[in-house]
């Protein structure tokens, strides 16, 4: 069969958000119902090093995050899910992309510039951050790269990278395309702006019933009293509510928009009640993967070794390509 791949990564800065699972992990779990996609996922915690993390809580979230993407219903027999980490080739890829990279180009990104715009002395990771994406994502060859909007440019940047090292030292890597959804490209958070754990307007998906509640209740509305009609299309709730309801939850939320006599509250707790409903079969499975230490330490060896026997090889490629000698396996 002539496989296609996909690759994406999630940084374990936090826990798993709607945002994530909505924009991203979601279209992972698609996939890989796709035979002809061979599909590759790990959690970014490189990536998270850049805001140096406790290392205990580091380690806690990366784990918390491999087991939340396999509740979520990544299935490692069917994909690579891996752990950054312990894939060291990300971090000799990066170096060795380094010196194709022009400081100009990683000056110019969004997210770089966000992070100057309040960060005075911001370390060396944050500048080079899209150069490691480059290499996660060139080490695979995917041929598209699911993520939400917000990820464009790294993807932008990652086929300039790929482009360039093709043309200088020979056709070595697959030049990826992103894939964005529109639909689901940017979910909103409590405030109504991207769900984003930096903005600390996130719903995470396996908080406690009460972290969730006073997430879902701290969402953003306007004053109209309770009895007034009020419009769905603008409000930060519905906005949340309609990428889990069904066709008819949603008609009904809408009508007792528009009836009047309905306030942000009441929708507040429908869409509190939704997000337990929707993920509770999510929880019972990362329930029982707490529970069971020995079966995730085999699964994230097993996601180790098969991200492995594909990196290995192609960092060699990479290094012969480049005049460097070849490392024995
Ligand atoms: P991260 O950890 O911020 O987000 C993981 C994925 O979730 C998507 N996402 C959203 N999508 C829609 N609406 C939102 N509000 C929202 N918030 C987050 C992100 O677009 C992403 O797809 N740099 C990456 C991690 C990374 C990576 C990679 C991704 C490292 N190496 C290689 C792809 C390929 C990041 O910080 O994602």
């Amino acid at each position: 069969m002539n496989y296609k791949r996909s690759l994406s990564g999630i940084k374990p800065t936090g826990n798993i958000h709607l945002g994530n699972y909505l924009g991203a992990v979601q279209g992972f779990v698609n996939l890989q119902a796709q035979k002809e996609i061979k599909n590759f996922y790990f959690i970014a915690d490189y990536h998270a090093l850049n805001s140096t993390p406790d290392p205990k809580n580091l380690r806690r979230l990366t784990l918390d995050m491999f087991k939340s993407l396999i509740a979520l219903g990544l299935d490692p027999d069917i994909s690579t899910i891996f752990i950054q980490s312990d894939v060291p080739e990300h971090t000799e890829l990066c170096w060795l992309l380094t010196g194709l990279t022009p400081v100009g180009l990683m000056e110019r990104s969004h997210a770089y510039k966000d992070i100057i715009s309040h960060e005075k002395n911001p370390n060396m990771g944050l500048l080079s951050y899209p150069i490691l994406q480059a290499a996660d994502i060139l080490m695979y060859d995917p041929h598209f790269v699911p993520v939400g909007a917000d990820q464009k440019q790294h993807i932008e940047i990652t086929r300039d990278l790929a482009e360039k090292f093709n043309r200088i030292y020979g056709d070595t890597f697959v030049v990826p395309e992103p894939m964005i959804q529109e639909s689901v490209a940017i979910i909103p958070g409590t405030d109504g702006t991207k769900m984003s754990k930096s903005k600390n307007n996130i719903i995470e998906i396996f908080g406690s019933e009460k972290e969730i509640k006073k997430q879902v209740m701290s969402i953003t509305t306007d004053s109209t009293p309770l009895e007034e009609p009020k419009e769905f299309e603008t409000c930060a709730i519905y906005n949340i509510y309609k990428f889990l309801a069904t066709p008819s939850e949603l008609q009904e939320m809408q009508d007792n928009y528009k009836n009047g006599n309905y306030g942000y509250g009441h929708a507040k707790i429908r869409l509190y009640e939704k997000i337990l409903e929707y993920f509770a079969d999510a929880r019972r499975t990362l329930q029982d993967l707490d529970n069971n230490e020995d079966e995730v330490s085999a699964l994230i060896k097993k996601g180790a070794h098969k991200a492995r026997e594909y990196a290995h090889p192609k960092i060699n490629q990479v290094r012969k390509a480049m005049g460097l000698g070849e490392l024995n396996a």
